[in-house]
Parts: structure tokens; sequence; C-alpha cells
């Protein structure tokens, strides 16, 4: 069986992947020109274990390429899986430019009988009220004649392939018939024990916006407890963890920022459809506004640490929005050079994933740390896999008075010993 993924990026390209494995044949589509041409060389240009060997030995086999043409690709496949970005806009409302032109240009190459699948996250109702007109309309088939259904993408970046075997797959189509088709597709894709069908389109697309926002909540919860336990003499790490014991306790941990595409994404999705329904979500709502504000707080507790930050030279380890990923969408540290900038300060920014042509962009002045720039403080943003042997010593050296400890992963003790001021979060 023959699949078109349109978006050959972070997710959809460990998608092609996982098809491959399982014998089927993919056509890659994407509208930029530079990630087709070097899918088609064998190349991968994501940060993803696992993927580049089962590429090239899918080209060799030619049981796979990649193409600008979506709509020709589409036309000679089964199966198209919709999986480009949708994110907000500075308004907060969602933009969805790249999923209506992905679905026009499927459209225009669906066949009688063929399955469509979204795995963009999606609004509430989209597939059905928005989506799938649009596929009718320039496919010039009506709905019966194909299949429809929206499957949340639900990995974590860097372990990609080992989730999409881990985690049930979620269908929901927008009819009986959608649901079954392509369930019994994902079922010879991931195993017929693995894939939950429910009951329509909109259960699917609400699976993974209250899951992201259950997250994003929790988040703020723990960002507000680690606040107290500050005050309080506390390490709230050391509580949450003995809590935690108990099995109806999910105690998460605090943090300097959420970022990235999904958490402080989708609460939006669901407040806006709250919203034609007459509705206000108020917790997902403050939540947000709670984990935007963290970044605030950590340089709020670095001023009383070190004093005013005008002309302060301060160093972000990370751009990034997490570990060991090349993603900036939302990312805390944008925040943080923008309040740093804003501070009177001089931001350096070090992250291994970057070049110092990339991290410029960002206004903020490229370092490295095997020829540290003089310091005054420096701030962990991202935990990435480099950093685990981080030359503490080296900082200090460098000038730093002061280290936040933004995902809490250091010994404070051994910051201390180093000789600089730790800031950690709940500690
Ligand atoms: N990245 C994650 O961690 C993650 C996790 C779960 C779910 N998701 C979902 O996956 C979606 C995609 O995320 P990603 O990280 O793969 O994004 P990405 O930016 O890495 O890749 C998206 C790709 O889609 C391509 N594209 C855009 N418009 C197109 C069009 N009209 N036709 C063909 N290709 C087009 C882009 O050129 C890009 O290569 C997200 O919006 C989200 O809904 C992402």
């Amino acid at each position: 069986m023959k699949v078109a993924i349109v978006g050959m990026g972070k997710i959809g390209l460990p998608i092609a992947a996982q098809l491959l494995r399982r014998g089927f044949e993919v056509i890659g589509c994407d509208v930029n020109k530079g990630v087709v041409r070097q899918l088609n060389e064998g190349k991968v240009h994501i940060i993803e274990p696992g993927i580049e060997n089962v590429l090239k030995n899918a080209i060799k086999k030619n049981k796979f390429h990649a193409t600008t043409e979506t709509t020709s690709a589409v036309k000679n496949c089964k199966v198209a899986i919709i999986i480009v970005p949708l994110i907000v806009n500075k308004n907060k409302k969602p933009d969805f430019s790249a999923v209506d032109a992905a679905t026009i240009s499927v459209a225009r190459g669906i066949q009688k009988g063929a399955l469509v699948i979204y795995e963009t996250t999606l609004p509430v109702g989209t597939t059905r009220n928005r989506l799938l007109p649009m596929l009718a309309k320039h496919s010039g088939l009506s709905a019966p004649q194909f299949s429809v259904a929206f499957s949340p993408e639900r990995v974590y970046s860097g372990r990609i392939l080992q989730d999409l075997r881990a985690y049930p797959k979620i269908v929901g189509g927008v009819d009986k018939k959608s649901t079954n088709a392509i369930s019994g597709f994902y079922k010879k894709v991931f195993g017929a024990g693995n894939v939950i069908a429910v009951k329509n389109s909109e259960t699917a697309e609400f699976t993974k916006l209250a899951g992201m926002t259950y997250r994003d909540v929790n988040i703020a919860l723990a960002n507000e407890f680690a606040k107290f336990a500050e005050l309080s003499g506390i390490d709230y790490a050391e509580a949450a963890k003995a809590e935690n014991t108990n099995p109806f306790s999910h105690l998460l941990l605090p943090g300097i920022g959420v970022g990235g595409h999904c958490a402080p994404v989708y609460p939006y999705f669901l407040i806006e459809n709250a919203k034609k329904l007459g509705l206000s979500l108020k917790i997902p709502k403050i939540a947000r506004d709670i984990n935007d504000s963290m970044s605030g707080y950590a340089l709020s507790k670095l001023k009383s640490a070190i004093g005013a930050l005008k002309n302060k030279k301060v160093l972000l380890l990370g751009l990034a929005y997490r570990e060991d990923v090349k993603e900036t969408a939302f990312a805390t540290s944008l925040l943080l050079i923008e309040q740093l900038r804003r501070a009177g300060a001089k931001v350096y920014v070090n992250d291994p994933y970057y070049t110092n042509g990339e991290i410029a962009k960002f206004n903020a002045i490229p370092a490295s740390l095997d020829k540290l720039p003089e310091i005054d403080a420096a701030i962990l943003v991202s935990f990435h896999r480099q950093y685990k042997k981080l030359n503490l010593k080296a900082l200090k050296n460098a000038g730093t008075l002061a280290f936040i400890d933004g995902r809490n992963a250091f010994d404070s003790a051994k910051v201390e010993k180093a000789g600089m001021k730790y800031i950690g979060m709940g500690k």
C-alpha cells in the first residue's frame, strides 16, 4: 500500500520511517524544496535517532522518494497523512494557513476509496467542519466516496520511533465507515491491539488538546507550589517526590518556562473552542499566564542575587525550547532575551544544536563553552545532553556570580562549591 505523508518535518519523517519499516511504500511531500532534495539524497534534516538507515535502505529499494508535488503523489496513493504545523498567531488565534494549503493539495489528488488522515493537532470540530468540506470541494468527490479521520500524534521528539510503537493510536472518523477504514490501516502499521477507535473526529481532536492542557495546568501548579516552597524553606522537588508515592498524586516539577509548539499553543485552541460555545475556560488561561511569567520570576531572583541587570552579561545555556531538540517555537529563551535586553543586559547564548549565525538572528551574542566570554550570570534554559558535563569551574572563572538552574538539573551544593550562587526553582 502506498502512503503519501504531507509535511516531512520532525514528526512526518519519523512516521515515514515507521511505515517503511512495516513494508509500506511512502512518498514524502513537502513545500520546502531543500528538505525534499536532502531526503532524496538520503540525508536526514532533523535530530531523531533511528531514521537515516531506514531512509537510505528504502531509497535503494525504490520504496521512498520525496516531492514538492503533493497532488500528483496523492493521486498514486491509497492513504494521505497530513502532518504540517498549526500554531496560534500573535492574537492567540489558530493560523490554519498550512493545514488549509495541504488540504487543498491533497484534495486535488484523492481518488475514490482514499483514506485522508489528519495528525496535525487541530481545534475540536476542524476535521469535520473546516477540512472535510474543503476536501469535498477540491476533489469533486462527496464524503462517503473517501474516508477522513483525525488521529493525534502524541510522540516526544528524541524518542519518536519508540513512542510511535509504545502509545496506542487514537482514531476518530467523520463517520463510522471512516473510523473503521482508518483504524484498519493503523492496525496494519501498529498492530491490532494498538489502536483505539473513538466515537468521532471531535473526540479524537479533544484527547490531544485535553492531554496537553492537563500537562500545562499541572506545570503551572508546580510553579506556584515552587514559589510557596521557596518562601517556606522547603525543597519542592523533595516534597513532590515523597508525595508522589501516593498513587493519586502526580505532582510535576517546576521550571523556568514552557515552550514548544504544543503546550503554549493547544490550550488556546481549547479556549477558542469554548468561547464559541459561550463557555469561558479559566484554568487553562491562568496556567498559560503563570507559565509565561516564570522567566520574569527567575530574572527577579537573579536581580536580588546580583543587583540591577543593566550592563550585566548574562549567558543562556540553551536556545531551544527544551533539551536535545532544535526548535525555538515559543521558547523560554526568547522571553529571556527580550526581558534581559529590555533591562539593559548583554545577552550571550550557547546552544550546541545551533550555529553562531542562527543564534545571532535571535538578538543574542553566540558564546562558546570552550572560550567563554566574561559573564556575570548563567541561566540553564534547556538541559541538552552536552550540559551534563558542564564545567562549573570554568563558568565561575569567567566571572559568573550566580547560576539559575531553570530545569532543576544541577546539584545546588556542587554549584555553590564551584563558587557561584545557586538559584533553583522551588528550592
Ligand atoms: N514536534 C513535536 O514534538 C510534535 C509532537 C506531537 C505532535 N506534533 C504535531 O505535528 C505537527 C507538525 O510538527 P513538526 O514538528 O513535524 O513541524 P515541522 O515544522 O518540523 O515540519 C512541518 C513540515 O511541514 C511542511 N509544510 C508546511 N506546509 C506544507 C504544505 N502545505 N504542504 C506540504 N508540506 C508543508 C514544512 O515545510 C515542514 O517541513 C505540529 O503542528 C503538531 O500538530 C508535533
